[in-house]
């Protein structure tokens, strides 16, 4: 097989580059290890910064999105007992959607395959090679059979558990991470979010997120131990102590768990994101932690430039824009890294803390609910920093 894109990975990064390549008359093929059910199910942060939904509707995958998403002008943050509402259309003009990943994943993957694309799903053995040259290969096994595309680069959107990111060689990627010394534990709940609003809470027991996927289903997520086994918990339990970290600022109806799970918590980054012709892209380079909702948002950035870069490429037979590709978005990977970090240190509890982070904390978060400098700061990043 020979494409001119070859991309690992048939997450958000992957399709969404193989999307804005078509709309530039590039070919790709993307190869994906898991099934199209299993990707199509995978349950991910659902929040979507402004100028991604408008790339998301201008290139013509917001369709559903915009029927069925909910567009929120501002968020609530809970602690010493009472809420605090931040309004970010006042304060920078802008706000999110609500529309859960998996979502985004299944109209990707019906617009890609409705222009044609090939996606292989359930390939095994997946390998990346000849990247330092100008033809890159990616062999894998599909339906039973060894198979080889040839490609001119190739798109490393297969996350962080990816072969891309392991198969450049040692000594060139360099790493800069931090684990947090806790987890979320998260549930989908049939039933209606206690309020319009996400609630980020922060409880003497731990921080808690109150979010939606629609009016009657909730996604409710909790602040636990790192290694805890989701199966310790009993549907009762989890319920008290959400109710206990909501602590009676809003009723929260109960309802059948459809789903639930923990999500580890690391910030991650290698730099650079590319070696010769493969180009890393989304979390196969970075992760956040799950605070603030970046991931996927990431990841559409990264694809932008990375597309646009091709597209030079391929015009122009010029490799600048390509060259600089980990220089041009390693700066929105820090500060959105930067940002994730800073909310996630500002309303999660830590094991060694002592009465004075706590006294600080409760003042930050004052100050952010009443201050309009330290509101407009949250809101400017919340809603997505300007795009390059
Ligand atoms: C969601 C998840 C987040 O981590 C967040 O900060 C906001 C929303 C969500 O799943 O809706």
């Amino acid at each position: 097989m020979r494409t001119q894109v070859g991309i690992v990975g048939a997450g958000p990064a992957g399709l969404m580059l193989s999307h804005l390549l078509h709309r530039a008359g590039i070919e790709s093929i993307i190869i994906e290890n898991r099934s199209r059910e299993y990707c199509e199910a995978r349950i991910r942060a659902g929040l979507i910064e402004q100028w991604a939904r408008d790339m998301l509707v201008e290139t013509g995958v917001g369709e559903r999105m915009q029927r069925e998403g909910i567009f929120h002008d501002g968020v609530k943050l809970r602690f010493g007992g009472a809420l605090h509402r931040l309004d970010f259309v006042d304060l920078v003009g802008k706000g999110v959607t609500i529309y859960g990943q998996q979502e985004i994943v299944k109209d990707l993957i019906n617009a890609r395959l409705a222009a044609g694309t090939k996606i292989l799903f359930e390939a095994d053995d997946v390998s990346v090679h000849d990247f330092d040259g100008k033809k890159p290969k990616i062999r894998f096994t599909h339906e039973g059979k060894a198979q080889e595309i040839d490609c001119d680069f190739i798109g490393g959107c297969d996350g962080f558990h990816g072969v891309c990111r392991p198969s450049i060689p040692d000594g060139v990627l360099t790493t800069y991470d931090r684990d947090y010394p806790f987890g979320w534990l998260g549930i989908l709940s049939e039933s209606p979010p206690p309020d319009e609003e996400l609630i980020y809470s922060y409880h003497e027991r731990g921080f808690a997120l109150y979010t939606m996927r629609s009016p009657v289903l909730a996604r409710l997520y909790f602040q636990c131990a790192p290694d805890t086994d989701i199966e310790s918990w009993s549907d009762a339990q989890i319920w008290e102590e959400l109710h206990l970290r909501l602590g009676g600022a809003r009723k929260l109806a109960e309802g059948k768990i459809l789903q639930k799970g923990v999500t580890p918590m690391r910030s991650f980054v290698v730099e650079p994101m590319q070696r010769g012709r493969l180009f890393l892209a989304g979390d196969s380079a970075h992760i956040v932690p799950p605070t603030g909702a970046k991931g996927m948002n990431l990841a559409f950035a990264d694809v932008r430039v990375l597309s646009r870069s091709l597209d030079a490429f391929y015009r122009t037979g010029k490799s600048e824009l390509l060259d600089g590709y980990s220089q041009t978005v390693l700066p929105r990977v820090w500060k959105a890294q930067r940002f994730s970090w800073w909310m996630t240190q500002l309303l999660h509890r830590f094991p060694h803390e002592s009465a004075f982070d706590r006294r600080r904390q409760l003042a930050e978060l004052d100050y952010v609910a009443t201050s309009r400098a330290a509101s407009t700061t949250l809101a400017e990043n919340y809603t997505g920093l300007p795009i390059e």
